[in-house]
């Protein structure tokens, strides 16, 4: 989309974005400088006449490799010239109000003086849920690596070695395949932590008969995957068969049902439906899933919370789970591209038998 329908369709004169005291996701969203550089106090003002990008010289040479107009800046007063400049006589400024702090918005007021200044968030989030080529290509790279490090885990798995060992190596693992940090801090639990779905990785030692639950994602030039694979260290119990074989079910129930057109909400709840036809009636206590882009909880998904309706280009996670306290649980996770007739599986690691290492 062109700058100008950006603000037609936000009806503003200008969107201003401030990479400031919180880093906004935006910023590289509308200026795709996703190859280097911090940006960090930098700003991308997106006007009539397109993407103009306002930084300091710290990161000038990446910059100038974007598509965007640049100003550079060297000192602060320098800064709030350009800015001024630049918003020129704009009267309606639409500002990113999920991201930006209160000190910030104060200190653009007091720079830019007494305009309309509306909140543009939601409509951004809008136009981010469907991801482009470029964006899609970004993560099916972020996919592959975590898939590619999701098969070797049952190969890293040692008596007795920590919760927190099995995250450093997955890090490393990713970090040598190319991505350029972690998407989120990884969950790795083993046996009985396994049953808590936000549980992050510790001291527990591997034991045999262990669940091994591990839920990661790399970053790729800023955008994320998001996978969860379960194992089992030794060998498996029937109990323990019989959760991950129903999760499983579940978890191909909810990809079969990703399309464009489909209610992220019934998804969400014929997911449910089937682990509540079990013996693990309510144990899946979070919803099916979520979406997923420049940020890993990009916006809402699958969920009987809030309904979204699924359109091509989109991508959400599938990821249910069955969580027993004081024994453990199973999740399984992947991301879903939706496409006009149905779907495609970006995460591809194993996970049609309980991989017993
Ligand atoms: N890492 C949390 C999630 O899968 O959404
Ligand atoms: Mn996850
Ligand atoms: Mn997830």
């Amino acid at each position: 989309m062109d700058a100008k329908k950006y603000l037609e369709e936000a009806q503003v004169d200008a969107i201003l974005i401030y990479n400031g005291s919180n880093e906004d996701l935006n910023f590289y969203y509308f200026t795709r400088l996703l190859y280097g550089g911090i940006f960090e106090g930098s700003f991308a003002v997106i006007t009539e006449d397109g993407v103009k990008v306002i930084t300091s010289k710290l990161e000038e040479q990446s910059a100038r490799k974007g598509k965007n107009e640049v100003f550079v800046y060297s000192s602060s007063s320098e800064r709030e010239e350009l800015l001024k400049k630049i918003v020129g006589n704009a009267e309606r400024i639409g500002l990113n109000y999920d991201s930006l702090s209160l000190r910030d918005f104060h200190k653009l007021r007091d720079i830019l003086g007494d305009r309309e200044y509306v909140n543009v968030a939601e409509k951004i989030m809008e136009w981010r849920m469907v991801k482009d080529d470029e964006e899609l290509n970004l993560m099916r790279e972020a996919a592959k690596i975590a898939s590619e490090v999701a098969d070797s885990i049952p190969d890293f798995l040692v008596e007795g070695m920590r919760e927190y060992e099995l995250a450093a190596r997955i890090a490393y693992e990713m970090f040598k395949m190319g991505a350029e940090d972690v998407a989120f801090t990884s969950i790795v639990a083993f046996g009985e932590n396994a049953a808590e779905p936000h549980y992050l990785s510790g001291e527990r030692k591997l034991k045999r008969g262990d669940f091994v639950l591990c839920d990661f994602g790399a970053r790729y030039h800023h955008y994320n995957s998001d996978i969860t694979r379960t194992f089992v260290f030794g060998r498996a119990s029937e109990e323990q068969r019989e959760i991950y074989y129903t999760v499983l079910e579940a978890q191909k129930l909810g990809i079969s049902l990703v399309k464009d057109g489909a209610h992220g909400s019934e998804i969400d709840a014929r997911v449910k439906e089937l682990i509540d036809s079990t013996k693990y009636k309510g144990r899946m206590i979070h919803s099916t899933g979520h979406g997923l882009g420049l940020a890993v909880h990009d916006h809402v998904g699958l969920s009987t919370q809030r309904d979204l309706v699924l359109r091509e280009g989109m991508v959400v996670t599938v990821e249910p789970g069955i969580y027993l306290p004081g024994y453990g649980g199973v999740r399984i996770e992947d991301d879903v591209l939706v496409r006009k007739e149905g779907r495609e599986v970006l995460t591809s690691a194993r996970k049609d038998e309980l991989i017993e290492a």
